[in-house]
């Protein structure tokens, strides 16, 4: 049984950080690369897998094949998260006797191909994927690609192969990064059209200028076109190619390599280096940097909640906040489940649940039943027993798991113990009954005393800031340790969402590179900010780097 959206986002976080340390220790290696396919890693292995790495050549199972063989250390990463040997042995990549060598070696449990000479993974998939059929097994294959190897010949061979004997338990993914080994696919064999300029970004947007799609179709595969960093819209595409049939699908996942780190994001330089052993360290904490913005969609037109959902799929929201609330809990009453499950076939992006009502328990099937991918429920009607049920059903039903805190609540004794596996913790920053109102700003200090708890109680969720969150104090709530911000009045309350969300990352960014900036400075002075501060080269991220560094007086 795979795992929900929220324990596949940490296992990917935790792969991520595990490639720095082992491409840092070897002093070589692909992190760009490893980071580009992460969430698509993640979700193949962690959601969609048959296997056991308990029994690694458990003869049921289904294969992963890594085509892309020098994105090694982000398939040995996520395979020591999932369990197939201990995460400590990544310090051994590329060392004389590990079994975690540069490219894939069969030495290593959960290998099933010695990728490294590109172009060649495709056509041992689809050898794999026949056999499994002659053999009348059920087996899936799933394989990952780089767009660069795709200029192999050899290649677009299998793509024939693969159509003509409708190999359909074969899913390809293709990781769509636009980079390839020190340069642009799109300057130096275009599968879209020609690149002018060095501007990735302009290529990710405008897709009438994609042509990769069309490529897979006339070669009469079953193509999907995707964002490679969303694990809803990664699951979908699987959901959907592994139910395919008569014919061999393939996922064109539009990534950004270096994805997680902003100054190997789009930089061919991080294609093939290894971080130093002095940056490692600001690496690390930029990986727990990585934030969500959910929309609250109360804060908009309540009797058209449908075009609420619509704006903020426009806006590119990470997750929508629902509020529900019974009127009891809290004096207001907005929507209960049935609203939710009218809302869930509109979009794949994850529903943030936020069950504000008396008694959730009674209540939490129907939730789950709606569509909701994590569910929160308030500290203030539960206890050890009633919470223990909620979590554990949650948990059994792949769906995240959080516990809410009214601003004069603090985090109670009895839910220590459920913190490790706790998804989300959202602090209240307003009285809970209504959008609109003044961010209370004790909970700044709240949140320091907070942290500390969930620290000694190994809390691996995210907090959520919800209550009053603006552009003025997000930045300060980054600070305070949220991760995931909820905007109602702020984001859906506004007539542009796309354009705010977007200020909100902007807003929260800045916030992020001057905590990673800080971190420079404590542990290296002004001699690790400026070594920092050089390593981002594209765009224009070094200029604004440098004015936070001086404004905050670390150079
Ligand atoms: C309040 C809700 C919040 C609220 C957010 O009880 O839990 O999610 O809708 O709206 P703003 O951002 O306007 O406070
Ligand atoms: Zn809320």
């Amino acid at each position: 049984m795979g795992l929900n959206y929220y324990q596949i986002k940490k296992n990917v976080r935790k792969a991520r950080k595990l490639v720095i340390q082992g491409t840092t220790s070897a002093g070589s290696g692909h992190p760009g690369g490893s980071f580009s396919m992460a969430e698509i890693v993640g979700v193949i292995l962690f959601k969609y897998l048959r296997h056991d790495p308990k029994n690694p050549q458990w003869e049921e199972r289904d294969k992963l094949i890594l085509s892309k063989g020098h994105a090694a250390p982000g398939l040995f990463s996520n395979l020591a998260v999932a369990g197939y040997f201990d995460e400590s042995e990544l310090l051994t990549l590329r060392k004389f006797g590990s079994k975690l060598q540069g490219h894939p070696d069969l030495k290593c449990p959960g290998v099933e191909f010695c990728g490294g000479s590109l172009g060649i993974g495709l056509s041992f998939s689809i050898g794999s994927a026949m056999a499994a059929k002659i053999d009348g097994k059920d087996t899936r294959i799933f394989t990952i690609m780089g767009d660069g190897e795709t200029d192999e010949g050899q290649v677009w061979e299998a793509a024939m192969t693969g159509s003509k004997y409708k190999v359909d338990n074969l899913t390809a993914i293709l990781d769509r990064n636009f980079i390839q080994q020190d340069s642009y696919t799109e300057k130096v064999m275009p599968l879209d059209e020609e690149l002018v300029g060095d501007n990735l970004s302009e290529m990710w947007k405008d897709a009438s200028r994609w042509k990769t799609g069309d490529k897979w179709r006339s070669f009469g595969w079953n193509v999907i076109e995707i964002d490679g960093h969303r694990i809803e819209q990664i699951d979908n595409a699987i959901k959907k190619a592994t139910s395919t049939k008569g014919l061999p699908s393939i996922i064109i996942a539009r990534t950004i390599k270096g994805k997680g780190v902003e100054h190997m994001e789009d930089n061919p330089q991080w294609h093939g280096k290894a971080a130093d052993p002095d940056i490692a360290p600001i690496i690390d904490t930029e990986l727990d940097c990585q934030f969500m913005i959910a929309p609250s969609i109360i804060a908009g037109d309540m009797s058209n909640l449908e075009n609420e959902v619509k704006r903020c799929v426009h806006g590119r929201a990470d997750y929508i906040h629902l509020d529900v609330m019974d009127g009891q809990f809290v004096p207001n009453k907005t929507f209960d489940y049935t609203k939710i499950k009218e809302l869930r076939p509109l979009t794949v992006i994850p529903f943030d649940t936020h069950l504000m009502i008396n008694d959730p328990g009674k209540q939490i099937k129907n939730y789950v039943d709606a569509g909701s991918d994590i569910i929160t429920v308030h500290a203030e009607v539960c206890d050890e027993s009633s919470f223990g049920e909620i979590h554990d059903y949650l948990k059994q039903n792949q769906v995240g798991v959080g516990l809410a805190i009214n601003p004069d609540t603090d985090i109670p004794n009895w839910s220590y113990k459920f913190l490790p596996t706790l998804d989300q913790l959202i602090v209240m920053s307003v009285v809970p009954g209504k959008s609109g109102q003044k961010y209370i700003e004790s909970t700044h200090e709240k949140m320091n005393q907070i942290n500390s708890v969930l620290e000694q109680n190994n809390f691996q969720g995210y907090i959520e800031a919800d209550g009053g969150v603006t552009l003025d104090n997000i930045g300060s709530c980054f600070h305070d340790g949220a991760r995931i911000f909820v905007g109602g009045s702020a984001i859906i309350g506004q007539q542009d969402v796309r354009g705010v969300i977007t200020e909100f990352r902007n807003t929260t960014l800045l916030a992020r590179r001057k905590l990673l900036l800080k971190k420079a400075n404590d542990l290296g002075g002004t001699e690790l900010v400026k070594k920092w501060i050089d390593l981002h080269k594209i765009g224009e991220k070094k200029q604004q780097l440098m004015k936070i560094a001086t404004e905050a007086g670390f150079l």
